[in-house]
């Protein structure tokens, strides 16, 4: 079997990572073995023009740092500021600096140049998400030629969105010298599909084939897991209920993302302020332990949602605790996986409410972490790319609290039989599509494209 070597943005070397992709990668690379290439998450003003290697894992690790000009244009700039807001629909958040996209490329040309030397005949390389568009242009241009594919954990943008970005014709460009895309949702393909169609003359020959730029390029949909067996175990292994029971006395609702504007976070606890409002019996019964470590904080639409988000928590609790009960639990540390699996199998209720998502990883965790004879309910937004397989979720519209806090009604009442129904069919998917599985297809794949 040929050598995998995956290349994302950021890769784990500390320990308690968050964030979809390291988590599922991790999970991936343990199994197959293979290089894992990416940012070691330093700034200095004059790195090191070779990767640094790292010992200690199942597969190999390698490294590069960034200048502080390199992290604030590619990765705060064009990657954070531009196409993850175009890419979950928030366009009016963009900020476009023209040093932006010429970071952009500069940083993508430089991991291509840190690279090469080290690949080998018959790799596979996988490159992981928006932060990497161009890297595989760069590496055609320094002669691989070998297959390389790229996944894309977040939404592709439909043409209204795609329009919005600076140079929407070089997105398709960049995405031309891959040999398999891959995209979290039907919904993205789609997306993909018509914004390549309406912004270049990309031409469709099938449902997963496309010439662009007379290169032909295969897409599909691989929707990312979780390591399910390990995260049962954890779960089961976890010995949080007496600590929680005595710190709450109460029902708990648990939220899990990082401090994103994606993440529909205000929307939840408005919600949650709708149902305090409407049902006084509420009182002292149910808290909200939400659990949001910050990111990208530099750059300001990151300020703002933290600046929101606590304000609003403090005046729900100002509205509404009592001496012995603080409704909202607001924390910003990043926590342990096995303490986290704890904290979902306490929990009565899983709140995975995105307002866009490529996946969201939370929300198979939290059903993987439930006691099957007694498990909570998960609701689950329309806009996660999960809703397209967990059906059985309450599935809601995060835009509207009244529909959101009358789920989260529903869901705290909800009888034991209907809550071991809807977990067994949950559990079913969440196993049987793990992130073996997803690595095993997508990689499968890659081996047939027709490059
Ligand atoms: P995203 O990739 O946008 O961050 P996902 O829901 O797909 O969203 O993945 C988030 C991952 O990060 C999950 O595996 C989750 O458990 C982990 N995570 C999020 N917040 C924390 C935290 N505070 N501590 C530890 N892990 C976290
Ligand atoms: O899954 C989306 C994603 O942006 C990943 O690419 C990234 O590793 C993760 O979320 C966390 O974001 P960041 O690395 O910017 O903190």
């Amino acid at each position: 079997m040929s050598r995998l070597v995956a290349v994302s943005n950021r890769i784990p070397l500390g320990d308690n990572p968050s964030g979809g992709l390291v988590v599922a990668l991790q999970d991936a690379l343990r199994t197959s073995g293979g290089l894992w290439v990416g940012f070691s998450g330093e700034t200095v003003e004059d790195p090191a023009e070779a990767l640094a290697f790292h010992e200690g894992a199942a597969f190999q690790r390698a490294s590069f740092d960034l200048t502080p000009q390199d992290h604030d244009e590619y990765y705060l700039g064009y990657s954070n500021s531009v196409l993850w807001p175009v890419c979950h629909g928030r366009a009016d958040l963009m900020r476009i600096l023209p040093e932006y996209l010429d970071g952009y490329r500069r940083v993508n040309e430089r991991i291509a140049r840190l690279l090469a030397p080290h690949l080998r005949e018959g790799d596979r390389i996988w490159i992981h998400d928006y932060q990497l568009f161009p890297l595989a242009g760069e590496l055609r241009k320094l002669g691989v030629r070998g297959p390389i594919g790229h996944f894309l954990h977040i939404p592709f943008p439909g043409p209204a969105d795609c329009a919005t970005l600076p140079n929407p014709p070089e997105l398709f460009e960049w995405l031309s010298h891959y040999d398999l895309l891959g995209f979290q949702a039907q919904r993205d393909l789609d997306n993909f599909a018509a914004s390549a169609r309406s912004l270049t003359d990309a031409e469709q020959v099938s449902d997963h084939d496309f010439r662009i730029a007379d290169r032909h390029i295969r897409a599909g949909v691989f929707p990312i897991g979780i390591d399910a067996d390990s995260f049962v175990a954890e779960a089961e292994g976890a010995r949080e209920e007496d600590r929680m029971r005595s710190l709450t006395g109460s029902q708990m609702m648990i939220g899990v993302d990082r401090l994103d504007y994606s993440k529909g976070i205000p929307q939840r606890f408005r919600a949650f302020q709708y149902l305090l409002e409407n049902d006084p019996s509420l009182t002292e019964q149910v808290m909200l332990l939400q659990i949001a470590p910050p990111t990208r904080e530099s750059v300001e639409a990151y300020q703002q949602i933290r600046e929101e988000t606590e304000h609003l928590a403090g005046r729900i609790n100002g509205q509404f605790a009592t001496v012995n009960w603080t409704p909202i639990r607001f924390i910003h540390r990043p926590i342990p996986r096995n303490e986290l699996a704890g904290l979902y199998r306490q929990s009565r209720v899983g709140l995975v409410t995105p307002l866009a998502d490529g996946m969201n990883l939370v929300a198979k965790e939290y059903v993987a972490a439930q006691n099957a004879a007694d498990p909570g309910v998960l609701i689950l937004s329309r806009f996660a790319g999960a809703a397209e397989a967990m059906t059985e979720a309450l599935i809601i519209n995060p835009h509207d609290p009244w529909e959101l806090a009358q789920a989260m009604q529903q869901a705290i009442a909800m009888p034991l039989d209907e809550r071991r129904d809807r977990h067994a069919a949950l559990l079913r998917g969440v196993v049987e599509q793990d992130v073996g599985w997803w690595s095993a297809t997508y990689l499968r794949a890659l081996a047939q494209a027709p490059g």
